[in-house]
């Protein structure tokens, strides 16, 4: 069998509106990220994977969506759209959309009609509540001027859909063949583990995101993902789906990637591991034993960046961190998500004045919980300010750039052979010749406390997590390595890649 494209693709994920703005309004958008294709080409990723760019209030960043097939006039149109599927087709990058199915904006049309009474079935209206929270804070119920109460498990403005009701199913499949028409080559799924919930709505002792919960992973949604499955096989081209999944167990993560269901889910475990040898190696095992496709991600919109989750108060070690997990990951068999500014080692932006956020987790906390802007600060690719390149001229960007960004900018970077950005591109460069000339199986070599060592056929790679050098394993050749090696010496908070003849 032909190995599918995503099997070890390297995803790259663009945050549209903090990417590139070509419009001028302070927001990135579609043309924007139609510019930057070379940059993206040069980077060495396959694909890339849009957050959401449809109509929407914007009261989540535009996982409220208020038309599934459109784009925001913030955004573009669906010309912007079309041109930009067919510049990274012609770039070589494949073009994956993110999908959300759990809830809709209350601005969509069909909730606006359930708000007159009409067609409340489609959403998750009762006449009493449970004790079911929202995932932003407070509870996850509003009601409405009648005295109903609908779901909401984000914010009062992302009402959840009736999964139960054959009519959305309909909505969705069509809505999958209208970007499907379009060129999309996949789909990235919003909250793929939320669709259903238990009937009868039980109250819960514990909200987490647990395979055992009655508000996530109902083994119905599966049904869903076989229905998407054969839509998209109904398609030439090898399109795809991979689900956003949070639970507490790799056996529930693998049930979503059956052989009929989604191709891929994303792999939390990874990035929720702190910085530790065993953490890591028991991610790696669950992971390799229980999916037949793995995937790996370190950052993304909702997290803290890595660089920063790794050492909170050293953005120095945070750094080599960052870099020696990103060189670990990408030896890994299975594909790799990226998350725009990783590759300009971009910290979380802890410090942005509370006029400037917007992230309903701000809000709902009560500005108890920072939320999520801090990963979500515009792009520096120039050092000019006001906005580092990312939008023209004066023009300032949605949400404030500190002044290091300056330093961190693609400007800045390009170029230099130490700097975070060409680094990347060499390890993209290096995989790329690898990643399927060398079995997908891994194998553990023995290594000191502290440390891995793992062999993929000709490649070596090894993780130093511990506080000291150690002796590198056996090599013909030294490939690539996240930080100077001493010798024969992989000093800590480093990563290498090593070949071996035989
Ligand atoms: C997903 C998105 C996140 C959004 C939430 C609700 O977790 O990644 O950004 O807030 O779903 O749609």
């Amino acid at each position: 069998m032909d190995i599918p494209w995503w099997r070890d693709a390297v995803v790259y994920e663009i945050y549209v509106r903090s990417f590139a703005d070509a419009s001028g309004d302070g927001v990135g958008d579609l043309a924007g990220v139609r510019e930057r294709l070379p940059y993206l080409r040069e980077l060495g990723v396959d694909a890339i994977w849009l957050t959401p760019f449809y109509p929407s209030p914007m009261a989540d960043g535009g996982y409220d969506v208020a038309d599934y097939r459109g784009v925001d006039p913030m955004f573009g149109t669906l010309s912007d759209f079309d041109a930009l599927v067919a510049g990274a087709h012609d770039h070589g990058l494949r073009v994956v959309v993110d999908i959300v199915p759990n809830h809709s904006s209350s601005a969509h049309p069909w909730f606006q009609a359930a708000l007159r009474g009409e067609g409340r079935e489609r959403y998750l209206f009762r006449d009493r509540t449970n004790n079911w929270q929202s995932t932003f804070g407070g509870s996850a119920w509003t009601q409405v001027e009648d005295g109903q109460h609908y779901l909401h498990l984000f914010a009062p403005e992302q009402p959840d859909f009736n999964w139960r009701n054959p009519e959305v199913h309909a909505e969705f499949l069509d809505i999958l063949r209208f970007w499907l028409d379009r060129g999309v080559d996949g789909f990235r799924i919003d909250v793929a583990m939320g669709l259903y919930k238990a009937e009868g709505l039980p109250d819960v002792g514990d909200q987490s995101f647990k395979a055992t919960s009655p508000v996530w992973g109902q083994p119905e949604v599966h049904g869903v993902y076989r229905e998407w499955r054969k839509v998209l096989d109904g398609y030439p081209g090898e399109r795809m789906a991979v689900g956003e999944v949070w639970t507490d167990s790799s056996e529930d993560l693998a049930l979503y990637v059956r052989p009929d269901e989604l191709h891929q889910s994303f792999n939390f475990a990874w990035l929720q591991a702190p910085w530790s040898a065993p953490a890591f190696r028991k991610v790696i095992d669950d992971t390799l034993s229980t999916v037949p496709f793995a995937t790996w991600v370190l950052s993304n919109h909702d997290v803290v960046r890595h660089r920063t989750r790794y050492a909170a108060d050293d953005p120095v070690t945070g750094l080599e961190r960052a870099k020696a997990a990103l060189l670990t990951m990408l030896a890994l068999p299975g594909s790799a998500y990226l998350y725009q500014g990783e590759e300009l080692g971009l910290p979380e932006v802890n410090d942005l004045p509370d006029a400037a956020r917007q992230d309903p987790v701000f809000f709902q906390s009560k500005g108890e919980l920072p939320g999520r802007d801090g990963c979500r600060v515009p792009i520096p690719w120039t050092v000019d300010p006001p906005s580092h390149g990312f939008a023209p001229g004066g023009v300032r960007p949605w949400l404030p750039q500190p002044a290091a960004f300056a330093e961190l900018s693609v400007e800045k970077q390009e170029g230099d052979a130490g700097s975070t950005l060409e680094f990347y591109r060499r390890a993209l460069a290096c995989r790329r010749d690898l990643a399927r000339s060398i079995p997908y199986t891994l194998e553990w070599l023995k290594s000191p406390e502290g440390v891995l060592f793992f062999t993929r056929g000709p490649l070596i790679c090894a993780l130093n997590c511990g506080a000291r050098p150690v002796r590198l394993p056996e090599h013909d050749e030294v490939l690539l390595a996240s930080g100077p090696l001493r010798g024969d010496l992989l000093p800590p908070d480093t990563a290498v890649w090593l070949r071996r003849a035989s």
